[in-house]
């Protein structure tokens, strides 16, 4: 149980740690490589180390020094992992690994936590299956523990209706040792991350305006050739510091080395239409990503907004805290289509919508979205995490805006993606 009262501002630079999506894709295609890869600024959480041990369990020897790993890549070729490989709380780690595995002529079974085991997987299994890979586990291959067997598989055209990344890079992973072609058409442009580091790897992709939408596409049988990928901050951590900063009054903050990658930065983008002072400096490209300090400083109050759904890829796990500033914004809020938070590693809908109702907000919850009333002051009160490290992060930043007391009932919960949070919370916080 974490304690937390009103503070006074936020002042100072921070370089939070690096993204969680391309640090789990750095260990992944470097193990899939052909030859010694490295991984710098690679982040080190629950989700990520879930992943780099289901690797190594495949037989990829990874030495880690510090930030640092060197990964020996197995260009395709692993081993029968001698046991059960657990993803944890950590979606990515599941899906990917499941487009992974398809590629594999041996037995393997995938499982996670509680969370994990209550989200939905038939969105990998049905494809992979297309593929020629088999499948299965509980409700049909629904739900984890779902065991694969593969090897010889072929491309397919698959339409990525949910705009999910994880569903995307599954598929490409598989499809880079399938016969023929395997294409994924997107009406939403989803994360493009695993599309940008398999160039860097060396990898042709084909990529079009089709009818249907955005069109990525790459032939079976190349080969990864071995690199070394930076990992910049991640966008998603940055989030609950430039809200607190765009919130709090007499606040200014620099964040480092932020991701701003057009498909994941709709959130900073969001602000500023709500009118925060938030700025992009020292734009650059790393790994083929672009990154920019990210500065930001509070001038007021936010207006209320609106994210339509064609938004909502480009800010879905900034949802939750975008969802607090909403509410401390002048006149009325609201998001829809955005049901995929309901499958999140907690139904993230019901989450905001309870915590924000719990600290004085009148929210109206929809199947895809909610819509609330913003108000002057929120109340500090008991909010409910559901063991979902953004629920938790999102709720403290609340809980430093609000007045009274508020407790988080499970702050440990941010391991998964930010171990170090409340620490950085601290030097950057005036109370
Ligand atoms: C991720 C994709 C998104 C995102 C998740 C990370 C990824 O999920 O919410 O936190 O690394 O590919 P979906 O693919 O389910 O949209």
């Amino acid at each position: 149980m974490l304690r937390l009262r009103r503070a006074k501002s936020v002042k100072g630079s921070l370089r939070v740690p690096s993204d969680k999506s391309i640090s789990h894709r750095a260990v992944i295609l470097s193990s899939l490589a052909n030859g010694e890869s490295y991984v710098r600024e690679w982040l080190s959480s629950a989700d990520t180390k879930a992943t780099l041990n289901i690797l190594r369990a495949l037989g990829t020897k990874i030495v880690r020094k510090g930030k640092d790993l060197k990964v020996y890549g197995r260009d395709y070729l692993f081993s029968e992992p001698p046991d059960v490989l657990d993803a944890k709380n950590s979606g990515t780690t599941a899906r990917l690994m499941l487009g992974v595995l398809s590629t594999q002529p041996f037995f393997s079974l995938v499982t996670g936590d509680k969370s994990l085991r209550r989200r939905p997987m038939l969105r990998v299994v049905e494809p992979l299956r297309e593929m020629g890979a088999f499948l299965d586990g509980r409700e049909r291959g629904n739900r984890l523990p779902v065991c694969v067997r593969g090897g010889k598989i072929r491309g397919i055209s698959f339409f990525n209706r949910k705009a999910s990344a994880q569903v995307k890079s599954s598929l490409l992973l598989a499809g880079l040792r399938a016969e023929g072609y395997t294409e994924v058409v997107e009406p939403l442009l989803s994360r493009d991350h695993t599309e940008r580091m398999l160039r860097a790897f060396g990898v042709k992709l084909h990529q079009m305006e089709g009818k249907d939408g955005h069109v990525i596409k790459v032939e079976g049988g190349q080969s990864l050739k071995s690199t070394e990928i930076f990992c910049p901050a991640d966008p998603s951590s940055a989030s609950f510091f430039v809200a607190l900063a765009a919130l709090l009054d007499g606040s200014e903050l620099l964040l480092k080395d932020v991701l701003v990658n057009p498909t994941r930065d709709g959130f900073f983008r969001k602000l500023q239409e709500m009118g925060a002072d938030v700025r992009y400096e020292n734009l650059r490209e790393i790994s083929g990503e672009p990154v920019a300090d990210v500065y930001v400083r509070h001038r007021g109050r936010l207006r209320g907004v609106e994210v339509k759904p064609e938004e909502v890829p480009s800010m879905i796990d900034e949802l939750p805290v975008l969802a607090v500033a909403m509410a401390l914004s002048e006149g009325s809020s609201r998001v829809r289509g955005a049901e995929e938070l309901r499958v999140k590693e907690s139904d993230r809908i019901r989450a905001v919508v309870e915590g924000l109702r719990a600290m004085g907000v009148s929210v109206e919850e929809f199947e895809d979205g909610f819509e609330l009333e913003g108000v002057e002051t929120l109340k500090g009160a008991k909010v409910k995490t559901y063991g979902d490290h953004r629920i938790a992060m999102a709720f403290s930043v609340a809980g430093l805006l609000a007045e009274g007391e508020t407790l988080i009932d499970d702050p440990s919960c941010v391991a998964v993606s930010y171990p170090d949070f409340y620490k950085d919370l601290d030097y950057i916080l005036i109370r």
